[in-house]
């Protein structure tokens, strides 16, 4: 089959019997496959040639190659742009990589334009260019992806500032809080997320073309103006560093690895209250499936698998650590192994945040199922100790006063808002008519209304203020 192509004795054709001149024998079908990249490499073509260009407009610009070799390479790129883009690209695994493969191609239709392209530049800072070009342009999408997710949960807070639910510590009911400020905790941890994707990628942005295979190029070569056309902040210092490391690819995991960790814990609260014995809230239909055996049931696969796919994006990041840590300077064909993992931990980050979107936005809320909840675990006992510290108790002795209370409160099977103020009283004497309004569920939350504080007040003050400022940047 390899014969058709000799026709042509350019490298590329000699590469489908050995890799070059230099070999005596071609590598077997299976080291061809082991060792190929294409296959997945090749959602890189965009920024592959995008960098290209930004290349081969700076050695025409330095001299090193001429303006129509230049005008050439322009012309065949954007006919293999046409060609990606309409399905009509024949990738070959002889090629090994979306590199090669471009550039085998560009010769096919340019001839010696295309041979020259690669004129001071080695498939090594080409390839760390390219991730990064993509990696920057995900990442501006993840960005925006969170603040959607944060704006919808800002919006349904603001339904809920006033709607109350038990607030758990060691899964037991601890205090009342509202069901708004539970979601802005929420909002708060995806927003610290894009802050650390958003600080990511500064040190993403940053050119590794010129670096060549390893030691730089005797070219005359003009770094800053490659990094302006590609819209890099800088260019990389150390052509050594800049060939080898993937730490920007390790971070950005790391980042994904969060953001998939809050997305797993609010999908187990979100697993948790769907279940008919806790039936907090009621997710839409189409983010559920049923049972093949039992009619009755809708589950939560969504947030199921979110929870279930922050383990493999987990285990990208362990694989991206170790595949750098015992490599020495500079490149190493390692690398190419950084590819999978990086595009996994981004799709599953994108489809993650992209079907929460949607999904928040139409969680049903079923209030009373709450409420009924914050009742039942003696939630304002806190609220009763507070109280009669502010009566001159010191805070232990009120503890213990409560605790008190609480322990008859089970041996009746009673709340202790249903405690008469006789009853009360028993306890303690410097318990007074008022002391209803501070047991009750509303009383306890509107008690507080700091910075930072679950009452309905405050929980609309900083709903509002994200979405003014989510929505404005939207
Ligand atoms: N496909 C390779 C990668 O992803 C491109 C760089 C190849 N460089 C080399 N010296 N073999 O890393």
């Amino acid at each position: 089959m390899s014969d058709t192509t000799s026709s042509h004795h350019n490298q590329f054709a000699n590469k489908a019997k050995a890799w070059s001149a230099r070999f005596s024998e071609p590598v077997s079908d299976l080291v061809k496959r082991y060792t190929a990249s294409v296959d997945f490499d090749k959602r890189l073509a965009h920024v592959d040639i995008q960098g290209s260009l930004a290349h081969a407009e700076m050695l025409s610009a330095v001299g090193v190659i001429s303006a129509q070799d230049y005008a050439d390479i322009q012309r065949g790129m954007a006919q293999v742009l046409t060609e990606i883009e309409a399905g009509k690209f024949e990738w070959s695994l002889d090629l090994e990589d979306v590199h090669l493969n471009i550039e085998k191609r560009l010769v096919e239709l340019v001839g010696d334009a295309g041979k020259r392209l690669h004129t001071g530049r080695s498939r090594n800072d080409q390839v760390a260019t390219d991730i990064r070009l993509w990696l920057r342009g995900e990442i501006d999408i993840l960005v925006d992806l969170l603040g959607q997710l944060r704006l919808a949960l800002a919006q349904l807070a603001l339904e809920h500032a006033g709607t109350i639910m038990p607030g758990f510590t060691h899964l037991q009911v601890a205090q009342p809080v509202t069901f708004g400020h539970h979601l802005l905790a929420y909002a708060e941890m995806f927003g610290r997320d894009a802050e650390r994707l958003v600080d990511t990628r500064r040190r993403v942005n940053r050119l590794p073309l010129g670096a060549a295979a390893l030691a730089g190029t005797s070219y005359p070569i003009d770094r800053e103006r490659v990094a302006s056309t590609l819209g890099f902040d800088e260019v990389a210092r150390n052509s050594l560093d800049a060939v080898s490391d993937r730490d920007f690819a390790i971070e950005f995991c790391a980042a994904g690895s969060l953001i998939m960790t809050h997305f797993s814990r609010l999908s187990e609260e979100l697993v948790l209250w769907m279940s008919p014995r806790v039936g907090f809230i009621d997710l839409a239909d189409r983010f559920c499936t049923g049972s093949s055996i039992m009619p009755q049931k809708k589950n939560p696969d969504v947030p199921e698998l979110a929870r279930g796919k922050a383990g493999r994006v987990n285990g990208n990041l362990i694989a991206l650590l170790t595949l750098m840590k015992g490599q020495p300077l500079t490149y190493n064909k390692d690398n190419q192994e950084d590819k999978e993992g990086l595009f996994d931990t981004a799709d599953t980050l994108r489809d993650t945040l992209t079907i929460f979107v949607d999904m928040v936005g139409g969680i049903r809320v079923k209030a009373d199922a709450m409420r009924a909840a914050a009742l039942q675990g003696y939630a304002t006992a806190t609220d009763l100790a507070d109280y009669l510290v502010k009566r001159g108790l010191p805070f232990r002795d009120a503890h213990e006063t409560v605790a008190l209370a609480v322990r008859a409160c089970e041996e009746r099977g009673c709340d202790l808002s249903d405690l008469t103020l006789e009853e009360l009283r028993a306890f303690h004497p410097d318990i007074q008519e008022d002391v209803h309004h501070v047991l009750t569920l509303e009383g306890s939350v509107a008690s507080r209304s700091h910075i930072g504080g679950t009452a309905p007040e405050r929980v609309r003050i900083e709903a509002q203020r994200l979405i003014d400022q989510l929505g404005r940047a939207a």
